[in-house]
Protein backbone atom coordinates (compact mmCIF):
# COMPACT_ATOMS: atom_id res chain seq x y z
CA UNK A 1 0.00 0.00 0.00
CA UNK A 2 1.54 3.16 -0.64
CA UNK A 3 1.21 6.47 1.30
CA UNK A 4 0.43 8.28 -1.29
CA UNK A 5 -2.45 11.62 -1.17
CA UNK A 6 -1.04 12.43 -4.44
CA UNK A 7 -2.06 8.92 -5.94
CA UNK A 8 -0.11 7.00 -8.33
CA UNK A 9 3.07 8.37 -10.60
CA UNK A 10 1.12 7.15 -13.67
CA UNK A 11 0.25 9.13 -16.84
CA UNK A 12 -3.48 10.35 -16.34
CA UNK A 13 -3.52 12.48 -19.39
CA UNK A 14 -5.95 12.65 -21.43
CA UNK A 15 -8.20 11.05 -18.95
CA UNK A 16 -11.52 12.76 -17.47
CA UNK A 17 -10.89 14.77 -15.06
CA UNK A 18 -13.50 15.76 -11.50
CA UNK A 19 -14.95 19.50 -11.41
CA UNK A 20 -13.44 21.70 -8.90
CA UNK A 21 -16.09 23.19 -6.44
CA UNK A 22 -18.91 20.87 -7.73
CA UNK A 23 -22.25 23.06 -6.84
CA UNK A 24 -24.89 21.07 -5.11
CA UNK A 25 -27.94 22.38 -7.07
CA UNK A 26 -30.51 19.86 -6.04
CA UNK A 27 -30.84 18.56 -2.40
CA UNK A 28 -35.02 18.51 -1.66
CA UNK A 29 -37.82 15.44 -1.88
CA UNK A 30 -38.51 15.49 -6.10
CA UNK A 31 -42.56 14.37 -6.34
CA UNK A 32 -44.76 15.31 -9.43
CA UNK A 33 -42.04 16.78 -10.55
CA UNK A 34 -41.55 19.34 -8.67
CA UNK A 35 -39.00 20.37 -5.44
CA UNK A 36 -40.85 19.61 -1.98
CA UNK A 37 -39.51 20.07 1.14
CA UNK A 38 -40.01 18.12 3.57
CA UNK A 39 -43.52 18.44 5.55
CA UNK A 40 -41.80 17.68 8.97
CA UNK A 41 -39.05 20.36 8.30
CA UNK A 42 -36.00 18.16 9.52
CA UNK A 43 -32.78 17.85 7.13
CA UNK A 44 -30.12 15.72 6.71
CA UNK A 45 -26.86 16.36 6.67
CA UNK A 46 -24.48 14.73 3.89
CA UNK A 47 -20.61 14.03 4.79
CA UNK A 48 -17.82 13.42 2.28
CA UNK A 49 -16.29 10.05 3.86
CA UNK A 50 -12.53 11.15 3.27
CA UNK A 51 -12.98 14.41 4.89
CA UNK A 52 -15.39 14.13 7.13
CA UNK A 53 -16.93 17.28 6.22
CA UNK A 54 -20.37 18.02 5.67
CA UNK A 55 -21.06 18.88 2.01
CA UNK A 56 -24.72 20.17 2.36
CA UNK A 57 -28.14 19.37 3.99
CA UNK A 58 -30.90 17.60 2.32
CA UNK A 59 -34.60 17.28 3.12
CA UNK A 60 -35.04 14.26 5.13
CA UNK A 61 -38.09 12.61 4.11
CA UNK A 62 -40.34 10.43 6.42
CA UNK A 63 -43.74 8.80 6.64
CA UNK A 64 -45.94 12.21 5.18
CA UNK A 65 -43.76 12.74 2.50
CA UNK A 66 -43.41 8.91 0.98
CA UNK A 67 -47.49 9.02 1.48
CA UNK A 68 -47.38 11.88 -0.61
CA UNK A 69 -45.04 10.42 -3.19
CA UNK A 70 -47.35 7.28 -3.53
CA UNK A 71 -50.30 9.99 -4.11
CA UNK A 72 -48.90 11.04 -6.94
CA UNK A 73 -47.05 7.96 -8.76
CA UNK A 74 -50.76 6.52 -8.04
CA UNK A 75 -52.65 9.33 -9.92
CA UNK A 76 -49.69 9.05 -12.77
CA UNK A 77 -50.67 5.31 -13.02
CA UNK A 78 -54.23 5.82 -13.37
CA UNK A 79 -56.19 4.37 -16.96
CA UNK A 80 -56.25 7.22 -18.87
CA UNK A 81 -53.39 9.53 -17.58
CA UNK A 82 -50.53 10.43 -20.13
CA UNK A 83 -48.11 7.79 -18.73
CA UNK A 84 -50.79 4.73 -19.17
CA UNK A 85 -51.99 6.23 -22.84
CA UNK A 86 -48.16 6.45 -23.80
CA UNK A 87 -46.66 4.51 -26.47
CA UNK A 88 -44.65 1.57 -25.47
CA UNK A 89 -42.10 2.77 -27.97
CA UNK A 90 -42.64 6.30 -26.44
CA UNK A 91 -41.88 4.70 -22.76
CA UNK A 92 -38.07 3.19 -24.37
CA UNK A 93 -37.54 6.62 -26.37
CA UNK A 94 -37.82 8.64 -22.84
CA UNK A 95 -35.22 6.32 -21.08
CA UNK A 96 -33.47 6.67 -23.87
CA UNK A 97 -32.94 10.21 -23.55
CA UNK A 98 -32.48 10.08 -19.91
CA UNK A 99 -29.35 7.66 -20.66
CA UNK A 100 -28.01 10.89 -23.17
CA UNK A 101 -28.37 13.32 -20.39
CA UNK A 102 -26.42 11.35 -17.66
CA UNK A 103 -23.86 11.00 -20.44
CA UNK A 104 -23.79 14.80 -21.01
CA UNK A 105 -23.67 15.38 -16.72
CA UNK A 106 -21.41 12.30 -16.72
CA UNK A 107 -18.56 15.04 -15.14
CA UNK A 108 -21.17 16.25 -12.55
CA UNK A 109 -22.69 12.98 -11.68
CA UNK A 110 -19.42 11.43 -10.99
CA UNK A 111 -17.37 13.86 -9.53
CA UNK A 112 -20.68 14.24 -6.74
CA UNK A 113 -20.80 10.44 -6.48
CA UNK A 114 -17.23 10.03 -5.28
CA UNK A 115 -17.39 13.38 -3.17
CA UNK A 116 -20.65 11.89 -1.61
CA UNK A 117 -19.52 7.94 -1.61
CA UNK A 118 -15.80 8.06 -1.25
CA UNK A 119 -15.42 6.15 -5.10
CA UNK A 120 -12.43 7.01 -7.01
CA UNK A 121 -13.44 9.02 -9.15
CA UNK A 122 -12.18 7.62 -12.52
CA UNK A 123 -13.99 4.09 -11.21
CA UNK A 124 -16.87 5.80 -10.80
CA UNK A 125 -17.32 7.62 -14.24
CA UNK A 126 -15.38 4.71 -16.26
CA UNK A 127 -17.52 1.70 -14.37
CA UNK A 128 -20.64 3.01 -12.14
CA UNK A 129 -21.69 5.95 -15.06
CA UNK A 130 -21.19 3.32 -17.91
CA UNK A 131 -23.34 0.54 -16.36
CA UNK A 132 -26.02 2.92 -15.38
CA UNK A 133 -25.77 4.48 -18.78
CA UNK A 134 -26.07 0.60 -20.22
CA UNK A 135 -28.95 -0.29 -18.17
CA UNK A 136 -30.94 2.59 -19.16
CA UNK A 137 -30.83 2.26 -22.88
CA UNK A 138 -31.05 -1.77 -22.24
CA UNK A 139 -33.98 -1.35 -20.94
CA UNK A 140 -35.28 1.40 -23.22
CA UNK A 141 -35.15 -1.26 -25.89
CA UNK A 142 -37.56 -3.53 -23.93
CA UNK A 143 -40.43 -1.20 -23.55
CA UNK A 144 -41.88 -2.17 -27.10
CA UNK A 145 -40.83 -5.60 -26.67
CA UNK A 146 -42.77 -7.16 -23.73
CA UNK A 147 -45.55 -9.24 -25.00
CA UNK A 148 -47.93 -12.00 -24.13
CA UNK A 149 -48.81 -15.17 -25.94
CA UNK A 150 -51.98 -16.69 -27.02
CA UNK A 151 -53.13 -20.38 -25.52
CA UNK A 152 -54.09 -23.38 -27.39
CA UNK A 153 -56.60 -24.02 -24.35
CA UNK A 154 -59.44 -26.68 -24.25
CA UNK A 155 -63.00 -25.76 -25.69
CA UNK A 156 -64.13 -23.00 -28.11
CA UNK A 157 -61.88 -20.02 -26.47
CA UNK A 158 -59.98 -17.76 -27.62
CA UNK A 159 -57.32 -16.99 -24.63
CA UNK A 160 -54.23 -14.59 -24.74
CA UNK A 161 -52.06 -13.19 -22.05
CA UNK A 162 -50.64 -9.16 -21.70
CA UNK A 163 -48.02 -8.46 -19.38
CA UNK A 164 -49.42 -5.44 -17.26
CA UNK A 165 -47.42 -3.06 -15.50
CA UNK A 166 -47.44 -3.61 -11.56
CA UNK A 167 -48.23 -0.42 -10.37
CA UNK A 168 -47.06 1.89 -7.90
CA UNK A 169 -43.32 0.31 -7.46
CA UNK A 170 -40.92 0.74 -3.70
CA UNK A 171 -37.55 1.10 -4.20
CA UNK A 172 -34.94 1.15 -1.25
CA UNK A 173 -31.48 1.65 -2.28
CA UNK A 174 -28.37 1.18 -0.63
CA UNK A 175 -25.28 3.46 -0.68
CA UNK A 176 -22.13 1.15 -2.11
CA UNK A 177 -23.64 2.05 -5.54
CA UNK A 178 -26.24 4.66 -5.04
CA UNK A 179 -26.42 5.78 -9.03
CA UNK A 180 -25.51 2.47 -10.49
CA UNK A 181 -28.81 1.12 -7.78
CA UNK A 182 -30.95 3.86 -8.76
CA UNK A 183 -30.40 2.78 -12.38
CA UNK A 184 -30.45 -1.17 -11.95
CA UNK A 185 -34.06 -0.44 -10.09
CA UNK A 186 -36.01 2.58 -12.23
CA UNK A 187 -35.01 1.17 -15.79
CA UNK A 188 -36.96 -2.37 -15.67
CA UNK A 189 -39.75 -0.42 -13.51
CA UNK A 190 -39.92 2.37 -16.15
CA UNK A 191 -40.30 -0.19 -19.27
CA UNK A 192 -43.13 -2.09 -18.29
CA UNK A 193 -44.82 1.11 -17.82
CA UNK A 194 -45.11 0.94 -13.59
CA UNK A 195 -44.43 4.01 -11.55
CA UNK A 196 -41.94 4.49 -8.87
CA UNK A 197 -40.82 6.41 -5.46
CA UNK A 198 -37.46 5.68 -4.55
CA UNK A 199 -35.88 6.17 -1.49
CA UNK A 200 -31.79 6.36 -1.68
CA UNK A 201 -29.56 5.66 1.22
CA UNK A 202 -29.28 8.45 4.02
CA UNK A 203 -25.39 8.38 3.03
CA UNK A 204 -25.49 9.38 -0.32
CA UNK A 205 -28.58 10.77 -1.55
CA UNK A 206 -26.92 13.26 -3.77
CA UNK A 207 -26.68 11.83 -7.60
CA UNK A 208 -30.02 10.44 -6.68
CA UNK A 209 -31.98 13.80 -6.06
CA UNK A 210 -29.78 15.10 -8.88
CA UNK A 211 -31.42 12.63 -11.19
CA UNK A 212 -34.64 13.91 -10.35
CA UNK A 213 -34.00 16.91 -12.49
CA UNK A 214 -32.87 14.95 -15.44
CA UNK A 215 -36.61 12.99 -15.47
CA UNK A 216 -38.01 15.68 -15.52
CA UNK A 217 -35.66 17.33 -18.84
CA UNK A 218 -36.40 13.96 -20.28
CA UNK A 219 -39.79 14.41 -20.78
CA UNK A 220 -40.81 11.77 -18.31
CA UNK A 221 -45.02 12.86 -16.81
CA UNK A 222 -45.29 14.04 -13.42
CA UNK A 223 -45.40 11.31 -10.60
CA UNK A 224 -44.06 8.78 -12.93
CA UNK A 225 -40.61 9.10 -10.46
CA UNK A 226 -40.63 10.08 -7.16
CA UNK A 227 -37.40 10.59 -5.31
CA UNK A 228 -37.76 10.74 -1.57
CA UNK A 229 -34.94 10.54 0.52
CA UNK A 230 -34.82 9.77 4.32
CA UNK A 231 -33.74 7.40 7.01
CA UNK A 232 -34.72 3.70 6.68
CA UNK A 233 -36.42 3.36 9.83
CA UNK A 234 -38.74 5.88 9.10
CA UNK A 235 -38.85 6.35 4.96
CA UNK A 236 -37.85 3.22 4.06
CA UNK A 237 -40.44 1.60 6.78
CA UNK A 238 -43.40 3.62 5.25
CA UNK A 239 -42.49 2.08 1.72
CA UNK A 240 -42.78 -1.54 3.21
CA UNK A 241 -45.27 -0.87 5.22
CA UNK A 242 -47.20 1.43 2.52
CA UNK A 243 -50.99 -0.08 1.94
CA UNK A 244 -50.97 1.53 -1.60
CA UNK A 245 -47.31 0.59 -3.07
CA UNK A 246 -47.93 -2.68 -5.33
CA UNK A 247 -44.48 -3.91 -5.00
CA UNK A 248 -41.36 -2.96 -3.02
CA UNK A 249 -37.60 -3.83 -4.50
CA UNK A 250 -34.74 -3.08 -2.00
CA UNK A 251 -30.91 -4.03 -1.80
CA UNK A 252 -28.95 -3.81 1.36
CA UNK A 253 -28.39 -6.07 4.28
CA UNK A 254 -30.32 -9.20 4.89
CA UNK A 255 -31.29 -7.94 8.45
CA UNK A 256 -33.04 -4.95 6.51
CA UNK A 257 -34.82 -7.80 3.97
CA UNK A 258 -36.45 -9.42 6.39
CA UNK A 259 -37.86 -6.37 7.73
CA UNK A 260 -39.40 -5.73 4.23
CA UNK A 261 -40.54 -9.30 3.57
CA UNK A 262 -42.30 -8.78 7.25
CA UNK A 263 -43.92 -5.71 6.77
CA UNK A 264 -44.55 -6.71 2.86
CA UNK A 265 -47.21 -9.64 4.84
CA UNK A 266 -48.22 -7.68 7.40
CA UNK A 267 -49.59 -4.69 5.10
CA UNK A 268 -51.08 -5.38 1.54
CA UNK A 269 -48.85 -8.23 0.58
CA UNK A 270 -46.88 -6.56 -1.62
CA UNK A 271 -44.45 -8.07 -4.46
CA UNK A 272 -40.95 -8.32 -2.81
CA UNK A 273 -37.94 -8.85 -4.51
CA UNK A 274 -34.44 -8.84 -2.15
CA UNK A 275 -30.78 -8.73 -3.14
CA UNK A 276 -29.09 -9.24 0.32
CA UNK A 277 -25.81 -9.56 1.18
CA UNK A 278 -23.16 -12.33 -0.05
CA UNK A 279 -20.26 -14.17 1.43
CA UNK A 280 -19.60 -15.45 -1.67
CA UNK A 281 -16.61 -18.30 -2.31
CA UNK A 282 -14.28 -17.69 -5.02
CA UNK A 283 -12.48 -20.99 -5.47
CA UNK A 284 -8.45 -21.69 -6.85
CA UNK A 285 -7.40 -24.48 -8.28
CA UNK A 286 -3.76 -25.13 -9.00
CA UNK A 287 -3.90 -25.95 -12.40
CA UNK A 288 -5.20 -21.95 -13.48
CA UNK A 289 -2.59 -19.06 -14.34
CA UNK A 290 -2.01 -18.10 -11.25
CA UNK A 291 -0.88 -14.82 -11.22
CA UNK A 292 -4.12 -13.94 -13.53
CA UNK A 293 -6.25 -15.64 -10.67
CA UNK A 294 -4.49 -13.55 -7.85
CA UNK A 295 -5.19 -10.49 -9.83
CA UNK A 296 -8.85 -11.67 -10.26
CA UNK A 297 -9.30 -12.55 -7.07
CA UNK A 298 -7.53 -9.23 -5.72
CA UNK A 299 -10.44 -7.13 -7.38
CA UNK A 300 -13.26 -9.46 -6.67
CA UNK A 301 -12.68 -8.22 -2.93
CA UNK A 302 -11.25 -5.12 -2.86
CA UNK A 303 -13.20 -3.31 -5.49
CA UNK A 304 -15.09 -0.37 -4.00
CA UNK A 305 -13.32 -0.76 -1.02
CA UNK A 306 -14.68 -4.15 -0.10
CA UNK A 307 -18.35 -2.89 0.16
CA UNK A 308 -19.67 -5.09 -3.14
CA UNK A 309 -22.70 -7.42 -1.92
CA UNK A 310 -21.11 -9.41 -4.64
CA UNK A 311 -17.15 -9.59 -3.10
CA UNK A 312 -15.38 -12.99 -2.71
CA UNK A 313 -14.47 -12.84 0.76
CA UNK A 314 -14.27 -16.34 1.12
CA UNK A 315 -11.19 -17.45 -1.49
CA UNK A 316 -10.57 -21.41 -1.34
CA UNK A 317 -6.81 -21.97 -2.60
CA UNK A 318 -6.17 -25.51 -3.63
CA UNK A 319 -3.25 -26.80 -1.45
CA UNK A 320 -0.23 -27.16 -4.00
CA UNK A 321 -0.40 -22.93 -4.72
CA UNK A 322 -1.81 -21.83 -1.77
CA UNK A 323 1.42 -20.30 -0.05
CA UNK A 324 2.29 -18.64 -3.35
CA UNK A 325 -1.35 -17.54 -3.65
CA UNK A 326 -0.76 -15.63 -0.45
CA UNK A 327 2.67 -14.57 -1.12
CA UNK A 328 1.40 -12.87 -4.60
CA UNK A 329 -1.79 -11.41 -3.27
CA UNK A 330 -0.27 -9.83 -0.45
CA UNK A 331 2.32 -8.30 -2.78
CA UNK A 332 -0.44 -7.07 -4.33
CA UNK A 333 -2.86 -6.07 -1.81
CA UNK A 334 0.25 -3.92 -0.53
CA UNK A 335 0.61 -2.02 -3.79
CA UNK A 336 -3.01 -0.39 -3.12
CA UNK A 337 -3.53 3.30 -3.01
CA UNK A 338 -5.13 4.60 -0.87
CA UNK A 339 -6.07 8.22 -0.34
CA UNK A 340 -8.41 11.14 -1.50
CA UNK A 341 -10.78 9.54 -3.88
CA UNK A 342 -11.08 12.44 -6.44
CA UNK A 343 -6.81 12.36 -7.30
CA UNK A 344 -5.85 10.04 -10.09
CA UNK A 345 -4.23 6.94 -9.42
CA UNK A 346 -5.72 6.87 -5.77
CA UNK A 347 -7.75 3.20 -5.98
CA UNK A 348 -8.93 2.57 -2.73
CA UNK A 349 -11.22 5.66 -1.09
CA UNK A 350 -12.84 5.67 2.62
CA UNK A 351 -15.13 3.34 3.66
CA UNK A 352 -18.90 4.92 3.60
CA UNK A 353 -19.11 5.94 7.25
CA UNK A 354 -17.76 5.87 11.29
CA UNK A 355 -20.53 2.30 11.83
CA UNK A 356 -18.91 0.50 8.54
CA UNK A 357 -15.50 1.29 9.91
CA UNK A 358 -15.84 0.71 13.03
CA UNK A 359 -18.01 -3.05 12.22
CA UNK A 360 -14.65 -3.70 9.75
CA UNK A 361 -12.11 -2.73 12.05
CA UNK A 362 -13.78 -5.26 14.59
CA UNK A 363 -14.08 -7.91 12.41
CA UNK A 364 -10.46 -7.68 11.91
CA UNK A 365 -9.90 -8.16 15.46
CA UNK A 366 -12.28 -10.96 15.66
CA UNK A 367 -10.06 -12.70 13.21
CA UNK A 368 -6.45 -11.90 15.18
CA UNK A 369 -8.22 -13.33 18.33
CA UNK A 370 -9.59 -16.95 16.69
CA UNK A 371 -6.22 -17.07 15.49
CA UNK A 372 -5.88 -16.19 11.29
CA UNK A 373 -2.94 -14.97 10.29
CA UNK A 374 -2.58 -11.10 9.81
CA UNK A 375 -0.60 -11.39 6.73
CA UNK A 376 -1.19 -7.10 5.89
CA UNK A 377 -2.86 -4.33 7.13
CA UNK A 378 -5.18 -5.03 9.83
CA UNK A 379 -5.92 -1.14 11.23
CA UNK A 380 -7.50 1.95 9.62
CA UNK A 381 -5.33 4.10 7.98
CA UNK A 382 -4.67 8.45 7.66
CA UNK A 383 -5.98 10.50 10.37
CA UNK A 384 -9.15 11.72 9.18
CA UNK A 385 -11.49 9.61 6.78
CA UNK A 386 -12.93 6.60 7.08
CA UNK A 387 -10.27 4.92 5.32
CA UNK A 388 -9.02 0.74 6.59
CA UNK A 389 -5.75 -0.23 5.06
CA UNK A 390 -5.97 -3.47 2.25
CA UNK A 391 -5.82 -6.20 5.19
CA UNK A 392 -5.45 -9.68 3.55
CA UNK A 393 -5.61 -12.68 6.41
CA UNK A 394 -4.14 -16.42 5.85
CA UNK A 395 -4.44 -19.46 7.58
CA UNK A 396 -8.43 -18.88 8.05
CA UNK A 397 -10.80 -21.70 8.86
CA UNK A 398 -14.20 -21.96 8.40
CA UNK A 399 -16.03 -21.29 11.73
CA UNK A 400 -14.29 -18.26 12.32
CA UNK A 401 -16.24 -15.31 12.20
CA UNK A 402 -13.99 -13.42 9.07
CA UNK A 403 -15.22 -16.43 7.12
CA UNK A 404 -19.24 -16.77 7.98
CA UNK A 405 -19.89 -13.06 8.48
CA UNK A 406 -20.17 -10.72 5.51
CA UNK A 407 -17.28 -7.60 6.60
CA UNK A 408 -18.15 -4.88 3.33
CA UNK A 409 -14.73 -4.01 3.76
CA UNK A 410 -11.06 -4.31 2.28
CA UNK A 411 -10.13 -7.65 3.96
CA UNK A 412 -9.64 -10.89 2.11
CA UNK A 413 -9.67 -14.34 3.72
CA UNK A 414 -7.39 -16.95 1.99
CA UNK A 415 -8.36 -20.50 2.66
CA UNK A 416 -7.38 -23.56 1.87
CA UNK A 417 -8.49 -26.88 0.57
CA UNK A 418 -7.34 -30.66 -0.88
CA UNK A 419 -9.94 -31.90 -2.97
CA UNK A 420 -13.33 -30.77 -5.13
CA UNK A 421 -15.77 -32.60 -2.86
CA UNK A 422 -14.42 -30.76 -0.38
CA UNK A 423 -14.92 -27.76 -1.22
CA UNK A 424 -17.86 -27.71 -2.83
CA UNK A 425 -19.06 -28.95 0.42
CA UNK A 426 -17.02 -25.94 2.63
CA UNK A 427 -18.46 -23.67 -0.14
CA UNK A 428 -22.04 -23.87 0.15
CA UNK A 429 -21.61 -24.07 4.06
CA UNK A 430 -23.39 -20.40 4.48
CA UNK A 431 -26.57 -19.27 4.86
CA UNK A 432 -26.11 -16.62 2.10
CA UNK A 433 -25.47 -17.45 -1.89
CA UNK A 434 -25.13 -14.75 -4.11
CA UNK A 435 -22.35 -15.81 -6.48
CA UNK A 436 -19.30 -18.32 -6.42
CA UNK A 437 -16.10 -17.42 -8.62
CA UNK A 438 -14.45 -20.70 -10.24
CA UNK A 439 -10.52 -20.88 -11.46
CA UNK A 440 -9.04 -24.00 -13.36
CA UNK A 441 -8.44 -24.67 -16.89
CA UNK A 442 -9.99 -28.21 -16.45
CA UNK A 443 -13.71 -27.74 -18.15
CA UNK A 444 -14.80 -31.07 -16.24
CA UNK A 445 -13.81 -29.28 -13.00
CA UNK A 446 -15.73 -25.89 -14.40
CA UNK A 447 -18.77 -27.91 -15.12
CA UNK A 448 -19.06 -29.82 -12.14
CA UNK A 449 -18.76 -27.27 -9.91
CA UNK A 450 -21.30 -24.75 -12.09
CA UNK A 451 -23.77 -27.54 -11.49
CA UNK A 452 -22.95 -28.20 -7.58
CA UNK A 453 -22.47 -24.48 -5.64
CA UNK A 454 -25.68 -22.72 -4.40
CA UNK A 455 -25.64 -19.40 -6.03
CA UNK A 456 -27.56 -17.08 -8.41
CA UNK A 457 -24.34 -16.50 -10.59
CA UNK A 458 -21.31 -18.29 -11.53
CA UNK A 459 -18.16 -17.04 -12.87
CA UNK A 460 -15.69 -19.24 -14.56
CA UNK A 461 -11.94 -17.83 -15.11
CA UNK A 462 -13.37 -14.23 -14.52
CA UNK A 463 -14.98 -12.25 -11.37
CA UNK A 464 -17.56 -9.09 -11.58
CA UNK A 465 -19.17 -10.18 -14.49
CA UNK A 466 -22.46 -8.18 -13.71
CA UNK A 467 -23.52 -7.06 -17.30
CA UNK A 468 -26.85 -5.23 -18.32
CA UNK A 469 -28.06 -8.59 -20.13
CA UNK A 470 -27.54 -11.24 -17.45
CA UNK A 471 -30.03 -12.06 -14.68
CA UNK A 472 -28.86 -11.29 -11.16
CA UNK A 473 -30.11 -12.36 -7.82
CA UNK A 474 -29.20 -14.67 -5.06
CA UNK A 475 -30.05 -18.46 -3.48
CA UNK A 476 -30.81 -18.75 0.02
CA UNK A 477 -30.76 -15.23 2.16
CA UNK A 478 -28.88 -13.27 -0.34
CA UNK A 479 -32.48 -12.84 -1.88
CA UNK A 480 -35.40 -13.31 -3.75
CA UNK A 481 -35.96 -13.06 -7.50
CA UNK A 482 -34.09 -11.25 -10.44
CA UNK A 483 -32.90 -7.76 -11.29
CA UNK A 484 -31.48 -7.39 -14.94
CA UNK A 485 -31.77 -9.28 -18.28
CA UNK A 486 -34.99 -10.12 -19.24
CA UNK A 487 -35.74 -11.97 -16.30
CA UNK A 488 -36.03 -8.80 -14.24
CA UNK A 489 -38.90 -7.80 -16.39
CA UNK A 490 -40.70 -10.42 -14.83
CA UNK A 491 -40.78 -8.78 -11.56
CA UNK A 492 -42.60 -5.37 -12.51
CA UNK A 493 -45.19 -7.31 -14.81
CA UNK A 494 -49.04 -9.12 -13.72
CA UNK A 495 -50.06 -11.61 -16.31
CA UNK A 496 -53.31 -11.23 -17.10
CA UNK A 497 -54.95 -14.12 -19.04
CA UNK A 498 -58.14 -13.14 -21.04
CA UNK A 499 -60.34 -15.76 -22.51
CA UNK A 500 -62.96 -15.35 -25.21
CA UNK A 501 -65.71 -17.66 -25.80
CA UNK A 502 -65.90 -18.08 -29.38
CA UNK A 503 -69.70 -18.83 -30.54
CA UNK A 504 -69.82 -22.28 -32.39
CA UNK A 505 -72.08 -20.73 -34.93
CA UNK A 506 -72.94 -17.44 -36.57
CA UNK A 507 -75.99 -16.25 -35.24
P1 LIG B 1 -29.23 -1.27 5.37
O1 LIG B 1 -29.84 -2.51 4.87
O2 LIG B 1 -29.67 -0.76 6.72
O3 LIG B 1 -29.46 -0.07 4.32
C1 LIG B 1 -29.84 -0.21 2.97
C2 LIG B 1 -31.06 0.65 2.67
O4 LIG B 1 -32.14 0.21 3.49
C3 LIG B 1 -30.90 2.14 2.99
O5 LIG B 1 -31.60 2.89 2.03
C4 LIG B 1 -31.56 2.28 4.34
O6 LIG B 1 -32.04 3.57 4.60
C5 LIG B 1 -32.72 1.29 4.19
N1 LIG B 1 -33.28 0.80 5.45
C6 LIG B 1 -32.64 0.62 6.65
N2 LIG B 1 -33.51 0.17 7.58
C7 LIG B 1 -34.71 0.06 6.97
C8 LIG B 1 -36.00 -0.36 7.41
N3 LIG B 1 -36.21 -0.73 8.66
N4 LIG B 1 -37.00 -0.38 6.50
C9 LIG B 1 -36.80 0.00 5.23
N5 LIG B 1 -35.61 0.41 4.77
C10 LIG B 1 -34.57 0.45 5.61
O7 LIG B 1 -27.67 -1.44 5.37
P2 LIG B 1 -26.56 -0.66 6.23
O8 LIG B 1 -27.00 -0.56 7.65
O9 LIG B 1 -26.25 0.59 5.52
O10 LIG B 1 -25.33 -1.67 6.11
C11 LIG B 1 -25.26 -2.82 6.95
C12 LIG B 1 -24.67 -3.99 6.22
O11 LIG B 1 -25.55 -4.39 5.19
C13 LIG B 1 -23.36 -3.73 5.51
O12 LIG B 1 -22.26 -3.81 6.38
C14 LIG B 1 -23.37 -4.84 4.50
O13 LIG B 1 -22.96 -6.03 5.12
C15 LIG B 1 -24.84 -4.95 4.12
N6 LIG B 1 -25.15 -4.20 2.87
C16 LIG B 1 -25.34 -4.89 1.72
C17 LIG B 1 -25.56 -4.22 0.54
C18 LIG B 1 -25.74 -4.95 -0.76
O14 LIG B 1 -25.35 -4.45 -1.81
N7 LIG B 1 -26.37 -6.11 -0.77
C19 LIG B 1 -25.58 -2.76 0.47
C20 LIG B 1 -25.45 -2.11 1.75
C21 LIG B 1 -25.23 -2.83 2.90
MG1 LIG C 1 -28.84 -0.47 8.68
Amino acid sequence: MSNASGGNSGNFSGLPTPINDLEIKYTKIFINNEWHDSVCHRKIPVFNPATEEKICDVEEGDKEDIDKAVKAAKRAFQIGSTWRKMDASERGRLLNKLADLIERDRLTLSTMESIDSGKPFLATYMLDLAACIKILRYYAGWADKIQGRTIPVDGNYFTFTKHEPVGVCGQIIPWNFPLLMFAWKIAPSLCCGNTVVIKPAEQTPLTAIYMGALIKEAGFPPGVVNIVPGYGSTAGAAIANHMEIDKVAFTGSTEVGKLIQQAAGMSNLKRVTLELGGKSPNIIFADTDLDYAVEQAHHGLFFNQGQCCVAGSRIFVEELIYDEFVQKSVERAKKRVLGNPLVPGVDQGPQIDKQQYEKILELIESGKKEGAKLECGGASWGDKGFFIQPTVFSNVTDEMRIAKEEIFGPVQQIMKFKTVDEVIRRANNTHYGLVAGVFTKDINKAFTLASALQAGSIWINCYNAVTPQSPFGGYKMSGNGRELGEYGLEEYTEIKTVTIRIPEKNS
